[in-house]
């Protein structure tokens, strides 16, 4: 079994696509090992997203995933749970992401691109540690 945290984020809330979202993954074959809705501090954020300091649209991603609430969860499935969800996530430019993947069905913009998944085994580590830390 293999845990990873994926984040709707707050353009997908907004847009009442949680469900949608949950669901596709959940028809899949993947488990809710835990989930919370929540807005992000500052702080949280800039965690959550270390690696991407610096670079020229950080601020704007900050603003974007403080700006509302997320769902989190961990879903759990698998060996490679991570890349079944990033699979099914489809590229960070919806612009060139396929239909069937979450990003080509139900996004246009790269900065407000509905669904956040780690990208490694070792970034889900790191990921659920800061989300649920009581998993960790
Ligand atoms: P995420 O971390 O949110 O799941 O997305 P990701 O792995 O597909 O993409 P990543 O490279 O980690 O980038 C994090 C978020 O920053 C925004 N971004 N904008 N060139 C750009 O304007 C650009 N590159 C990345 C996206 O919103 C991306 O989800
Ligand atoms: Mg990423």
């Amino acid at each position: 079994m293999e845990r990873t945290l994926v984040l709707v984020k707050p353009d997908g809330v907004e847009r009442g696509l949680v469900g949608e979202i949950i669901g596709r993954f959940e028809r899949r074959g993947l488990r809710l090992a835990a989930a919370e809705l929540r807005t992000l501090d500052r702080a949280t954020a800039e965690r959550h997203y270390a690696e991407h300091v610096g670079k020229p649209f950080y601020e704007g991603l900050v603003a974007f995933i403080t700006r509302g609430p997320v769902m989190s969860m961990v879903l759990e499935g698998p060996e490679d749970t991570w890349q079944i969800v990033r699979t099914m996530m489809g590229p960070t430019n919806p612009a060139v992401a396929a239909g069937g993947t979450i990003r080509g069905d139900l996004g246009v913009e790269i900065s407000q691109n509905l669904i956040h998944g780690s990208d490694s085994a070792h970034s889900a580590q790191r990921e659920i540690a800061i989300f649920f830390p009581a998993l960790g």
